[in-house]
């Protein structure tokens, strides 16, 4: 896929103002810090497109980007960040659960996962938590520049692995650096592919919004 433009649209805290749900979209989560917004950038090709910082915690909003005036990707809050409180943890993670498992038009939740790294319990926590409810998701293994290659792929072997206990199938899953950018044509055809088969939902009209559906 060619991008021809990537725009910031908007940063919500809450469901309602979300835009209307009638183009396919994609949702980057992962913990924090391990790369979501540099990789949406390197996707878009547009370096300030998505806020990035050292200091873990930056994103703190669901942040809406119209791509090829067809597709949102989404960013969202990074999950485990230690030094937010406990129950500002738990209003996130309510809030990021409602918005995933209610989005009509989420088409695929991108789970970041960092490569360097053995497999975590939160990551597989919440990749079982998608499998629950059903939603479809791949995995997408960020900063492989900073390691071998060897190294990259026995942390994703042994992720894999860790999944096969919750999972009869694993889900596709792709090796990414948004320093060297490798992966990002196998992502974004990802993407174009699924975007293919979108329908907007024709449930509601275009019009409507999450809220509506509340109480579910
Ligand atoms: P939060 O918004 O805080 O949840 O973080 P995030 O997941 O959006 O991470 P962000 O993109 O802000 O990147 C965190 C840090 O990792 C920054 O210092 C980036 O420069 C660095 N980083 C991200 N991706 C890569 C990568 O592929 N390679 C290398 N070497 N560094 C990366
Ligand atoms: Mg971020």
């Amino acid at each position: 896929m060619i991008i021809k433009s990537a725009e910031f649209i908007c940063s919500n805290t809450q469901i309602s103002k979300l835009p209307p749900p009638v183009k396919p979209e994609y949702a980057f989560i992962g913990r924090s810090n391990v790369g979501k917004s540099s990789l949406i950038n390197m996707l878009t090709q547009k370096k300030g497109l998505a806020k990035i910082s050292q200091t873990p915690g930056k994103t703190q909003l669901i942040n809406h980007f119209l791509v090829n005036d067809s597709w949102y990707i989404v960013d969202l809050p990074g999950y485990g960040y230690a030094r937010v409180s406990k129950s500002k943890k738990e209003d996130w993670n309510k809030f990021i659960r409602t918005y995933l498992d209610k989005r009509e038009s989420l088409q695929c939740v991108m789970v970041l996962i960092d490569s360097r790294l053995e497999p975590q319990k939160i990551d597989l926590e919440f990749c079982s938590w998608l499998g629950e409810k059903g939603l479809a998701f791949v995995l997408v293994f960020t900063k492989e520049d900073k390691q071998s290659a060897v190294k990259t792929d026995q942390n994703v072997a042994k992720f894999k692995k860790a999944l096969l206990a919750t999972f009869d199938e694993l889900p596709q899953y792709f090796i990414t650096s948004s320093e060297t950018q490798s992966g990002r044509d196998d992502v974004l055809n990802f993407i174009g592919g699924v975007n293919q088969h979108f329908e907007i939902p024709s449930f509601k009209s275009p019009t409507d919004h999450l809220s509506l559906k509340s109480g579910n």
